[in-house]
């Protein structure tokens, strides 16, 4: 190679360096009452799709996807200054753990040990505690892939937090691919045995967020059955067939065509808020459920490795909270899918294991696929 072809390579080399890193960036944006930096970092994919993600709570602060006509909105709900994310009560964008949704009473045994958690959701455990993943400061740090930009971040959970055995360590890495998807990978290792089941808790408005309501989205959920919980939310232990039911979304269905059934299963969840079972195989990625939203044409597929999806309707949401358009976020303005293992598997030996053994490694992925359709 002569002198001129390596100085061309080397600048195509750098160009490439240059346009890749560009793709993410971080600013500041906040600091915690102890007086910790918060950073936002912005993906931006080669399509002009961009997600904004902290380092607080590893929280989804906006997500800004193109309808059918190119234009792009946000689609997920959330606050516009830091500040507002320490009273996140409904759980906005997060990662959500130690272990994401409920345990009865607060209370599982392993290795014949009973452990005590705390109790924040009446008489249960929920979404790990009072100090959850979503409320923590993780280690964060931008990435490029050949994939699409990228941000790492790992929280290092101590033994005993929130009542919980075992330092365990999770990381998240959220990239933005080219083919428009949000794809979340997760690992987590432990130093001795421990129960976990992290999962994402954005809420969707593919509208766009602060446009109302989400009833008129159609939904798709590949499951056959579905997981019945008593009136605190907590399973019953069944899973139990969606034919004939209300949970009956393997067609595609507008969420609030059935939402106000008399069903004792929505009057306990006040609504939709249950875990349903994913056809196929646990740890095989496979399709898990999708929403369609006619007016913006936008669509978005959820694919995961996990065993079930937690499909919340937004039912506690109160117009209390104001959102980053100046609007308050009523009830039923967003939509979570949260892939997960099923709620208070620690004290149900037949749902598939939230237990993490010491030395394991346990992987887990989802994706969430932005599209449009006429
Ligand atoms: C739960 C809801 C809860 C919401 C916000 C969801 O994952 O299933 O019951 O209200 O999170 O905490």
């Amino acid at each position: 190679m002569n002198l001129r072809r390596i100085s061309l390579l080397l600048i195509l080399l750098l160009a490439t360096a240059v346009a890749v890193d560009a793709q993410v960036t971080k600013q500041p944006f906040g600091k915690t009452p102890d007086g910790q930096q918060i950073d936002l970092y912005t993906l931006r994919n080669a399509h002009g799709v961009e997600a904004k993600i902290m380092n607080y709570g590893a929280i989804v602060t906006s997500l800004k996807v193109p309808d059918r006509n190119g234009k792009f909105d946000d689609v997920v709900l959330g606050f516009s200054d830091f500040d507002s994310y320490l009273k996140n009560d409904p759980y906005f964008g997060a990662i959500v753990g130690r272990y994401g949704n409920r345990i009865a009473k607060g209370r599982f045994t392993l290795n014949g040990v009973e452990y005590k958690l705390a109790t924040n959701n009446g008489e249960n455990h929920l979404h790990g505690g009072i100090k959850g993943f979503d409320k923590v400061v993780w280690t964060a740090h931008q990435l490029t892939t050949k994939a699409g930009p990228a941000v790492a971040l790992t929280y290092l959970s101590k033994d005993g937090e929130e009542g919980y055995p075992g330092n365990l360590t999770a990381n998240v890495v959220y990239t933005l691919t080219n083919n428009d998807e949000l794809k979340i990978d997760y690992t987590v290792t432990t130093d001795k045995d421990t129960v976990h089941n992290l999962t994402h808790h954005s809420y969707f408005n593919l509208a766009g967020e602060g446009s109302g309501d989400i009833l008129n989205h159609v939904v798709t959920i590949n499951a056959n059955r579905f997981v019945p919980t008593d009136a605190g939310s907590i399973p019953t232990g069944e899973l139990k067939s969606v034919a004939g039911t209300p949970f009956d979304f393997l067609k595609p269905m507008a969420i609030g065509a059935r939402i106000n059934q008399d069903d004792e299963q929505l009057k306990f969840g006040n609504g939709y808020d249950h875990t349903w079972v994913i056809n196929g195989r646990p740890g095989v990625m496979r399709f898990a459920a999708t929403a369609y939203d006619a007016t913006s044409g936008r669509v978005m597929q959820v694919w995961t490795t996990e065993p079930g999806v937690q499909f919340y309707t937004g039912n506690f949401l109160n117009g209390t909270k104001t959102g980053k358009s100046g609007k308050a976020y009523e009830r039923r303005n967003g939509f979570c899918f949260e892939t997960q293992h099923y709620p208070d598997s620690p004290n149900h030996p037949s749902f598939p294991t939230t237990t993490l053994k010491k030395g394991q490694t346990y992987k887990s992925t989802t994706i969430y696929r932005f599209s449009t359709k006429r």
